[in-house]
Protein backbone atom coordinates (compact mmCIF):
# COMPACT_ATOMS: atom_id res chain seq x y z
CA UNK A 1 0.00 0.00 0.00
CA UNK A 2 3.05 2.55 1.00
CA UNK A 3 4.55 1.67 -2.00
CA UNK A 4 2.14 1.93 -4.67
CA UNK A 5 1.09 5.33 -2.30
CA UNK A 6 4.57 6.82 -2.76
CA UNK A 7 5.42 5.79 -6.24
CA UNK A 8 2.39 7.92 -7.01
CA UNK A 9 3.48 11.23 -5.09
CA UNK A 10 7.05 10.81 -6.35
CA UNK A 11 5.54 10.72 -10.19
CA UNK A 12 3.72 13.95 -9.33
CA UNK A 13 7.29 15.13 -8.25
CA UNK A 14 6.93 14.66 -4.51
CA UNK A 15 10.76 13.85 -2.14
CA UNK A 16 9.42 10.55 -0.67
CA UNK A 17 11.36 8.55 2.17
CA UNK A 18 10.36 5.17 3.15
CA UNK A 19 11.73 3.97 6.94
CA UNK A 20 11.16 1.04 8.23
CA UNK A 21 10.63 2.19 11.96
CA UNK A 22 11.22 -2.21 12.85
CA UNK A 23 14.47 -1.74 11.86
CA UNK A 24 15.59 1.47 13.96
CA UNK A 25 16.85 1.28 17.53
CA UNK A 26 13.88 3.05 19.12
CA UNK A 27 13.69 2.64 23.00
CA UNK A 28 10.34 2.79 24.99
CA UNK A 29 10.15 6.21 26.49
CA UNK A 30 11.16 5.96 30.30
CA UNK A 31 8.70 8.99 30.92
CA UNK A 32 11.26 10.75 33.19
CA UNK A 33 10.34 14.00 31.56
CA UNK A 34 14.60 14.98 30.88
CA UNK A 35 13.53 16.36 27.34
CA UNK A 36 11.58 19.21 28.95
CA UNK A 37 13.07 19.68 32.39
CA UNK A 38 16.39 18.82 32.05
CA UNK A 39 18.23 18.82 28.46
CA UNK A 40 15.38 20.72 27.00
CA UNK A 41 14.64 18.85 23.66
CA UNK A 42 17.21 15.84 23.84
CA UNK A 43 16.38 12.74 25.25
CA UNK A 44 18.91 11.14 27.84
CA UNK A 45 18.63 8.00 26.05
CA UNK A 46 20.99 7.05 23.01
CA UNK A 47 19.62 5.26 20.08
CA UNK A 48 18.34 6.19 16.72
CA UNK A 49 15.69 8.64 17.92
CA UNK A 50 17.55 12.03 17.07
CA UNK A 51 18.49 10.89 13.21
CA UNK A 52 14.42 9.89 13.22
CA UNK A 53 13.64 12.76 14.63
CA UNK A 54 15.34 15.35 12.36
CA UNK A 55 13.82 13.55 9.50
CA UNK A 56 10.48 13.69 10.50
CA UNK A 57 10.50 17.89 11.56
CA UNK A 58 12.34 18.10 8.00
CA UNK A 59 9.09 16.71 6.34
CA UNK A 60 5.83 18.24 5.26
CA UNK A 61 3.85 15.57 6.03
CA UNK A 62 4.57 12.32 7.67
CA UNK A 63 2.70 8.96 6.81
CA UNK A 64 2.30 6.83 9.23
CA UNK A 65 2.25 3.45 7.92
CA UNK A 66 1.19 0.60 10.24
CA UNK A 67 0.02 -3.22 10.38
CA UNK A 68 -3.39 -3.14 12.84
CA UNK A 69 -2.56 -4.83 16.24
CA UNK A 70 -5.01 -4.70 19.01
CA UNK A 71 -6.80 -2.56 17.31
CA UNK A 72 -4.41 0.08 17.37
CA UNK A 73 -0.83 1.21 15.65
CA UNK A 74 2.47 -1.61 16.04
CA UNK A 75 4.19 -1.47 19.25
CA UNK A 76 7.39 -0.03 17.17
CA UNK A 77 5.12 3.02 15.69
CA UNK A 78 3.58 3.37 18.80
CA UNK A 79 7.22 3.84 20.83
CA UNK A 80 8.48 6.50 17.93
CA UNK A 81 5.37 8.19 18.64
CA UNK A 82 5.97 8.41 22.52
CA UNK A 83 9.70 9.28 21.79
CA UNK A 84 8.19 12.16 20.01
CA UNK A 85 7.88 13.66 23.42
CA UNK A 86 11.20 15.67 23.19
CA UNK A 87 9.72 18.13 20.61
CA UNK A 88 6.91 19.33 22.64
CA UNK A 89 6.45 21.94 24.87
CA UNK A 90 6.17 21.49 28.54
CA UNK A 91 3.42 24.20 29.32
CA UNK A 92 -0.22 24.14 29.05
CA UNK A 93 -2.62 25.96 27.19
CA UNK A 94 -6.26 25.62 26.15
CA UNK A 95 -6.89 24.47 22.31
CA UNK A 96 -9.51 26.11 19.78
CA UNK A 97 -11.97 24.26 21.90
CA UNK A 98 -11.58 24.36 24.77
CA UNK A 99 -9.52 21.80 25.92
CA UNK A 100 -6.35 21.99 27.91
CA UNK A 101 -2.84 20.93 25.47
CA UNK A 102 0.27 21.55 25.31
CA UNK A 103 1.64 24.75 24.13
CA UNK A 104 2.23 24.69 20.04
CA UNK A 105 6.12 24.78 19.33
CA UNK A 106 7.73 27.22 17.32
CA UNK A 107 8.31 24.75 14.92
CA UNK A 108 5.48 23.65 13.10
CA UNK A 109 4.86 19.76 13.22
CA UNK A 110 4.27 17.92 9.25
CA UNK A 111 0.63 17.61 8.64
CA UNK A 112 -0.24 13.66 9.26
CA UNK A 113 -1.12 10.69 7.35
CA UNK A 114 -2.35 7.52 7.96
CA UNK A 115 -2.12 4.20 6.41
CA UNK A 116 -2.85 0.69 7.38
CA UNK A 117 -4.23 -2.32 6.80
CA UNK A 118 -5.54 -5.41 9.05
CA UNK A 119 -6.19 -8.76 9.23
CA UNK A 120 -10.27 -8.56 9.82
CA UNK A 121 -12.69 -8.09 6.61
CA UNK A 122 -14.42 -4.82 7.34
CA UNK A 123 -13.48 -1.22 7.35
CA UNK A 124 -14.82 -0.98 10.58
CA UNK A 125 -11.98 -2.14 12.23
CA UNK A 126 -10.21 1.27 11.78
CA UNK A 127 -12.16 2.93 14.48
CA UNK A 128 -9.44 3.63 16.80
CA UNK A 129 -6.79 4.84 14.31
CA UNK A 130 -9.34 7.25 12.58
CA UNK A 131 -9.84 9.00 15.92
CA UNK A 132 -5.99 8.47 17.19
CA UNK A 133 -4.87 10.53 14.26
CA UNK A 134 -7.06 13.10 15.03
CA UNK A 135 -6.07 13.05 18.05
CA UNK A 136 -2.59 12.84 17.59
CA UNK A 137 -2.82 16.21 15.42
CA UNK A 138 -4.41 17.69 17.87
CA UNK A 139 -1.77 17.21 20.52
CA UNK A 140 0.95 18.43 17.66
CA UNK A 141 -1.09 20.97 16.71
CA UNK A 142 -1.48 20.10 13.24
CA UNK A 143 -3.98 17.84 10.59
CA UNK A 144 -4.87 15.17 9.04
CA UNK A 145 -3.49 15.16 5.84
CA UNK A 146 -5.20 12.07 4.43
CA UNK A 147 -6.28 8.37 5.50
CA UNK A 148 -6.34 5.12 4.08
CA UNK A 149 -7.33 1.94 5.64
CA UNK A 150 -7.71 -1.36 3.70
CA UNK A 151 -9.29 -4.43 5.93
CA UNK A 152 -8.59 -8.28 4.95
CA UNK A 153 -4.90 -7.25 4.43
CA UNK A 154 -4.27 -10.50 3.53
CA UNK A 155 -6.23 -10.34 -0.04
CA UNK A 156 -3.34 -7.96 -1.32
CA UNK A 157 -0.86 -11.27 -1.19
CA UNK A 158 -3.99 -13.07 -2.99
CA UNK A 159 -3.02 -14.88 -6.54
CA UNK A 160 -6.69 -15.32 -7.32
CA UNK A 161 -7.39 -11.54 -6.43
CA UNK A 162 -4.69 -9.93 -8.40
CA UNK A 163 -6.85 -8.53 -11.20
CA UNK A 164 -8.49 -6.55 -8.09
CA UNK A 165 -5.34 -6.07 -6.09
CA UNK A 166 -3.59 -4.55 -9.18
CA UNK A 167 -6.81 -2.03 -9.79
CA UNK A 168 -6.78 -1.39 -5.77
CA UNK A 169 -2.86 -0.61 -6.42
CA UNK A 170 -3.74 1.79 -9.44
CA UNK A 171 -5.81 3.74 -7.19
CA UNK A 172 -3.72 3.89 -4.18
CA UNK A 173 -1.47 5.09 -6.91
CA UNK A 174 -3.40 7.81 -8.15
CA UNK A 175 -4.10 8.82 -4.67
CA UNK A 176 -0.59 9.41 -3.90
CA UNK A 177 -0.17 11.53 -6.97
CA UNK A 178 -3.61 13.26 -6.26
CA UNK A 179 -1.93 14.24 -3.16
CA UNK A 180 1.72 15.62 -4.19
CA UNK A 181 -0.44 17.44 -6.46
CA UNK A 182 -2.90 19.01 -4.13
CA UNK A 183 -1.90 18.55 -0.77
CA UNK A 184 -5.33 16.63 -0.14
CA UNK A 185 -7.10 13.38 -1.49
CA UNK A 186 -10.21 14.37 -3.32
CA UNK A 187 -13.73 13.43 -2.14
CA UNK A 188 -14.37 10.98 -4.94
CA UNK A 189 -10.90 9.15 -4.26
CA UNK A 190 -11.41 8.92 -0.78
CA UNK A 191 -15.13 7.18 -1.08
CA UNK A 192 -13.21 4.53 -4.01
CA UNK A 193 -10.87 3.62 -1.42
CA UNK A 194 -13.18 2.64 1.22
CA UNK A 195 -15.02 0.66 -1.16
CA UNK A 196 -14.68 -3.19 -0.67
CA UNK A 197 -11.31 -4.57 -2.39
CA UNK A 198 -13.93 -7.78 -3.31
CA UNK A 199 -17.59 -6.53 -4.48
CA UNK A 200 -19.08 -9.67 -3.33
CA UNK A 201 -22.10 -8.47 -0.49
CA UNK A 202 -21.41 -11.61 1.65
CA UNK A 203 -17.12 -10.98 1.77
CA UNK A 204 -17.70 -11.43 5.26
CA UNK A 205 -18.94 -15.47 4.74
CA UNK A 206 -16.10 -16.25 1.84
CA UNK A 207 -13.57 -14.37 4.39
CA UNK A 208 -14.49 -17.04 7.41
CA UNK A 209 -14.80 -19.83 5.30
CA UNK A 210 -11.59 -18.99 3.31
CA UNK A 211 -9.50 -17.94 6.59
CA UNK A 212 -10.51 -20.77 8.42
CA UNK A 213 -9.74 -23.17 5.76
CA UNK A 214 -6.54 -21.30 5.70
CA UNK A 215 -5.93 -21.91 9.31
CA UNK A 216 -6.80 -25.54 9.39
CA UNK A 217 -4.26 -26.06 6.81
CA UNK A 218 -1.12 -24.29 8.88
CA UNK A 219 -2.21 -26.10 11.86
CA UNK A 220 -2.43 -29.52 10.06
CA UNK A 221 1.01 -28.49 7.94
CA UNK A 222 3.00 -27.44 11.37
CA UNK A 223 1.09 -30.55 13.25
CA UNK A 224 3.40 -32.92 10.62
CA UNK A 225 6.79 -30.42 11.27
C1 LIG B 1 -0.11 -8.82 17.51
C2 LIG B 1 -1.09 -8.69 16.40
C3 LIG B 1 -2.30 -8.06 16.64
C4 LIG B 1 -3.25 -7.94 15.62
N1 LIG B 1 -4.43 -7.30 15.89
C5 LIG B 1 -5.33 -7.17 14.91
C6 LIG B 1 -6.57 -6.50 15.16
O1 LIG B 1 -6.83 -5.99 16.25
N2 LIG B 1 -7.47 -6.42 14.16
C7 LIG B 1 -7.22 -6.94 12.91
O2 LIG B 1 -8.09 -6.83 12.04
N3 LIG B 1 -6.04 -7.55 12.63
C8 LIG B 1 -5.10 -7.68 13.60
N4 LIG B 1 -3.91 -8.31 13.32
C9 LIG B 1 -3.63 -8.80 11.95
C10 LIG B 1 -2.77 -7.84 11.13
O3 LIG B 1 -3.27 -6.50 11.19
C11 LIG B 1 -2.77 -8.31 9.68
O4 LIG B 1 -2.21 -9.59 9.61
C12 LIG B 1 -2.09 -7.35 8.74
O5 LIG B 1 -2.48 -7.69 7.43
C13 LIG B 1 -0.56 -7.42 8.87
O6 LIG B 1 -0.01 -6.49 7.98
P1 LIG B 1 1.52 -6.57 7.46
O7 LIG B 1 1.61 -7.85 6.67
O8 LIG B 1 1.66 -5.34 6.65
O9 LIG B 1 2.37 -6.64 8.70
C14 LIG B 1 -2.95 -8.46 14.33
C15 LIG B 1 -1.71 -9.08 14.10
C16 LIG B 1 -0.80 -9.19 15.11
C17 LIG B 1 0.52 -9.85 14.83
Amino acid sequence: MVDAFLAGARDAGADTENIFLARKKINHCLGCFSCWLKSPGTCIQADDMPELMKQFQSADVVVFATPLHNDNVSGSMKDFIDRLLPLGDPHFEKDPEGEVRHVSGPKKAPRFFMIANCGFPEQSHFQVLRLLIRRMTRNFSTEVAGEIYRGWGSSLQDNELKPHVDAYKGLLRTAGMEFAKTGKLSAETARRLEEPLIPAPNYAEIFISNANAYMDQMIEANRKG
